[in-house]
C-alpha cells in the first residue's frame, strides 16, 4: 500500500479543535454498529469535506482506523487542496506526484481496493480513498455491487469509515450512498441554510433509510466578546455539535 502525504491538514485554532473533539467522542458514544458514517449537508460551501476530513484525522489520532472515501466524485478538488502528494509514485522513491487511483478509478475497474486505499503519512492510523478524476454521472457507479462490497470490504478492515459526498439538494448521489451507510451527520451552515432546508435534508435522509447521528453547526461567526474570540481572534469557523437529541435543533422544538 502506498503512502500519502497530506500537506494542509493544518492546525486548527482551540476552540476548533475543541469542538471537533466533542465531535469525535459523541461519534464515539453511537456504539460499535456504527461505522461507515456519511457527511452531507444541503447546500454546496456548508463544510463537509472539512468536518469529514478533521473528523477522520482526529479519529485515527485517537487510535481507531479509519478510512476516508471522498464520494465527491463530480467535483472533489479534496487532492489538490489538502495538498495530497504520493512518494514514488511512479517507481522512483524520490518522486512524488498526486495520487494516480482514487474512487472513481475504484469503482469502475476490477482489482484490490487496496490499490486505491493510501495510507496517510504522520497518522498511523489514518488510510484515505481519494478521488483522482472527477466524472459526469457517477449515480451508476454508486448503484454497482462493487460500491456496496468495497463499504462492506472497508467495514470490516476498518474501525469507521467517513464518506464525504456532494450536498443533497443538488444531485441523488447523498441519498443514494446514505441508503448503504449506517448514518449521516449533517454539516448546517450558520446563517445561511435555513430550517426549512435542513429539514427537507433530514427527510432526504429519512427516505434513504440512513438514520440522522446528529448535526454540526458549522462556519458560525465568532461572538465577538466572547472568551475564545479575545485569546484568539476572530477565527474563521466555529464548530458546534447537536447529537442526537437535539437533531430538531432547526425544527419545531427549537
Ligand atoms: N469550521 C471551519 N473552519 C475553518 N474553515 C472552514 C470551516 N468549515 C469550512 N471551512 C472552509 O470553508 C470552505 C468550504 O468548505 P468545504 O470545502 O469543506 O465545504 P463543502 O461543503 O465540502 O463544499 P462542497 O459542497 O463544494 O463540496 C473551505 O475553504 C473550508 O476550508
Ligand atoms: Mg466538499
Amino acid at each position: 500500500m502506498q503512502e500519502i502525504e497530506i500537506k494542509n491538514l493544518g492546525e486548527l485554532p482551540y476552540a476548533v479543535e475543541e469542538a471537533m473533539n466533542r465531535l469525535r467522542i459523541n461519534v464515539g458514544f453511537m456504539g460499535s454498529d456504527v461505522k461507515k458514517i456519511m457527511v452531507t449537508s444541503t447546500t454546496p460551501n456548508e463544510g463537509k469535506s472539512f468536518i469529514a476530513m478533521q473528523l477522520f484525522a482526529q479519529m485515527a489520532r485517537s487510535g481507531m482506523k479509519s478510512l476516508f472515501i471522498d464520494c465527491d466524485l463530480r467535483k472533489s478538488i479534496l487532492s489538490d487542496k489538502y495538498g495530497m502528494t504520493v512518494t514514488g509514485a511512479d517507481g522512483y522513491s524520490a518522486f512524488t506526484a498526486r495520487p494516480q487511483r482514487g474512487t472513481s478509478y475504484c469503482l469502475s475497474h476490477d482489482g484490490e481496493f487496496d490499490d486505491c486505499i493510501y495510507r496517510v503519512k504522520g497518522i498511523p492510523d489514518a488510510y484515505i480513498m481519494p478521488n483522482t478524476d472527477n466524472i459526469v454521472n457517477p449515480s451508476m457507479l454508486f448503484e454497482k455491487s462493487r460500491f456496496s462490497d468495497l463499504l462492506r470490504y472497508a467495514s470490516l478492515k476498518y474501525k469507521y469509515v467517513f464518506l464525504d459526498v456532494p450536498p443533497l439538494d443538488l444531485v441523488a448521489d447523498g441519498e443514494q450512498i446514505g441508503s448503504k451507510c449506517d448514518g449521516a451527520i449533517l454539516v448546517v451552515r450558520g446563517g445561511i441554510t435555513s430550517r426549512n432546508m435542513a429539514k427537507h435534508s433530514a427527510m432526504q435522509l429519512e427516505r434513504a433509510g440512513c438514520p440522522l447521528l446528529g448535526i454540526v453547526l458549522n462556519r458560525v461567526e465568532g461572538a465577538k466578546g466572547g472568551y475564545y474570540y479575545k485569546k484568539y481572534g476572530g477565527y474563521y469557523g466555529k464548530s458546534k455539535y447537536y447529537g442526537k437529541d437535539k437533531q430538531y435543533y432547526y425544527g419545531k422544538n427549537k
